[in-house]
């Protein structure tokens, strides 16, 4: 494997810097490239051509100048014949000039191969097991000869590289991309492979670990954190489950391995197989991880104008994000938005975690009297009832000095429950008056 890459290498390289034309410049696409002709003395007459088609042509004396291509991107210096053309990727090939200089002929020759210059490198991984698979790519159509580089000098040549790797690895890999025309590269934190191989499943999911053997299983084991989970030999008939056995189902014919996952059953899953007396193994790490519920979006009105809160019940780690009309975006579990009495338009809160998605939506409209203001309404309410009970004290007052027959008591126990139970009614959702009898109810069945 490693070796048929290094010759793949090795040839790459002999294409792309040994065979190159003698007396070729290779120039970055897109270069402003000036071809000097070094002629001396002063030119009466000349041409230029490319691929043996005129390209521009010229007499002095007449005063007589003629461009056949590359006019819109080409400057000619009439003064010592230079030529500066503004590469195009498509420009390949050989420019030939010649100028009479005191009546005679001279000759100019360059071959230009235009080259686009490689991209920064793109490195991805493969994990399979302990076995790590890099890959380094750059936009296509550049050609590029791709080295790598790690720890403990390590090298390699070509655009994939198998390495191996230790428990808690932390090493950075560089692969770098060359061409006649430039070098870049990037670097790559085998840590990154690991987290994205380890496989992200929400909670409750019936998950198969598929260990894609091939061939008949005589004999095999499934390990969870180096636990035995199953073991079995189809020969003698023996299968035997020592955990997950009441929410896993084993696969005889392929060995896979379904288990409905629990919060606490992130870890490491292994397996082990006899297939034609050769043992196979497959590993996998799974995290396992709540999905989001649906979120809950309230809001306040304060001095600057609709605060927007999106919270989630019980509250799990998430990616919050805001979406609106005019193309409003923000991220985070609250945003500020303007205030628009006559506004329509909706608002959506969407949280995101590894695993699920979801989103809910509201109408600013709704929020006119929540928030800061609602404990403004409340006093207000409190103060009116607060007037009417004073002015109740009033009236009583002067009907009891009309009356003079009853006691002082009295007075307090009617308006007490006035003022107290009325805001307390208010504030009651519907959601609190169905739970009212549940709990009463409660001790009610305990005796
Ligand atoms: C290319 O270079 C020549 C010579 O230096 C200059 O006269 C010309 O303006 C340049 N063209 C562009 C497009 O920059
Ligand atoms: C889980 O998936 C496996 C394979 O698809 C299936 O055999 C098994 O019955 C499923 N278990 C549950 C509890 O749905
Ligand atoms: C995981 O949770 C199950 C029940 O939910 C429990 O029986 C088991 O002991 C837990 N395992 C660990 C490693 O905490
Ligand atoms: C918003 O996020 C902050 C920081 O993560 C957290 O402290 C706060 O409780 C969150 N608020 C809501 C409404 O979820």
């Amino acid at each position: 494997m490693a070796r048929k890459d290094y010759i793949q290498g090795i040839l790459l390289s002999f294409i792309l810097f040994c065979v190159r034309c003698v007396d070729c410049e290779n120039v970055a696409t897109g270069t402003n490239y000036t071809l000097k002709s070094a002629i001396t003395g002063p030119i009466e007459l000349g041409d230029w051509k490319h691929n043996g088609n005129l390209v521009v042509e010229w007499d002095i004396k007449t005063g007589f100048l003629e461009w056949y291509r590359f006019q819109d991107r080409a400057k000619l210096n009439l003064a010592n014949g230079d030529l500066s053309v503004v590469l195009e990727k498509n420009d390949n090939g050989v420019f030939k000039a010649q100028f009479q200089v005191q009546g005679v002929l001279q000759y100019f020759e360059r071959t230009i191969k235009v080259i686009d210059p490689v991209t920064k490198p793109k490195v991805t991984c493969e994990q399979n097991g302990l076995d790590i698979t890099l890959k380094c790519a750059v936009d296509d159509p550049v050609q590029a000869l791709f080295t790598w580089s790690g720890p403990d000098g390590f090298s390699h040549v070509g655009d994939s590289v198998q390495i191996t790797r230790k428990q808690n690895d932390d090493s950075i890999y560089y692969c770098s991309a060359k061409n006649e025309e430039s070098v870049m590269s990037a670097e790559f934190k085998l840590k990154d492979c690991i987290s994205e191989d380890c496989e992200n499943v929400a909670t409750g999911t019936n998950y198969t670990l598929k260990s894609a053997i091939t061939g008949p299983i005589e004999l095999g084991d499934w390990r969870y954190n180096g636990n035995l989970v199953v073991e079995w030999d189809i020969k003698t008939g023996f299968l035997e489950w020592y955990r997950f056995q009441d929410r896993a189902q084993l696969n005889l014919a392929n060995g896979d391995l379904s288990v409905v996952l629990e919060k606490n059953d992130s870890g490491v899953f292994k397996a082990q197989f006899q297939v034609n007396r050769v043992l196979q193994y497959f590993e996998r790490t799974i995290k396992v991880i709540d999905p989001v519920t649906k979120p809950k979006v309230t809001c306040e009105e304060n001095d600057q104008g609709i605060k927007l809160i999106c919270s989630l019940v019980p509250p799990v780690e998430a990616e919050f994000k805001w979406t609106g009309p005019n193309g409003f975006s923000d991220v985070g579990n609250t945003t500020q938005i303007d205030r628009n009495q006559n506004d329509d338009s909706v608002y959506y809160c969407s949280v995101k975690n590894e695993v699920s998605e979801e989103s809910a939506e509201l109408n600013p409209k709704d929020c006119f009297g929540k928030g800061p203001n609602e404990i403004n309404i409340g006093a207000v309410v409190g103060g009116i009832i607060a007037t009417l009970g004073f002015m109740g004290l009033v009236v009583t007052s002067v009907f009891i000095h009309k009356k003079k027959g009853y006691s002082g008591g009295a007075r307090g126990k009617e308006s007490t429950p006035t003022g107290g139970k009325q805001p307390q009614s208010n504030s009651h959702s519907p959601d609190d008056e169905v739970n009212l009898p549940l709990s009463q109810d409660a001790p009610n069945q305990i005796v």
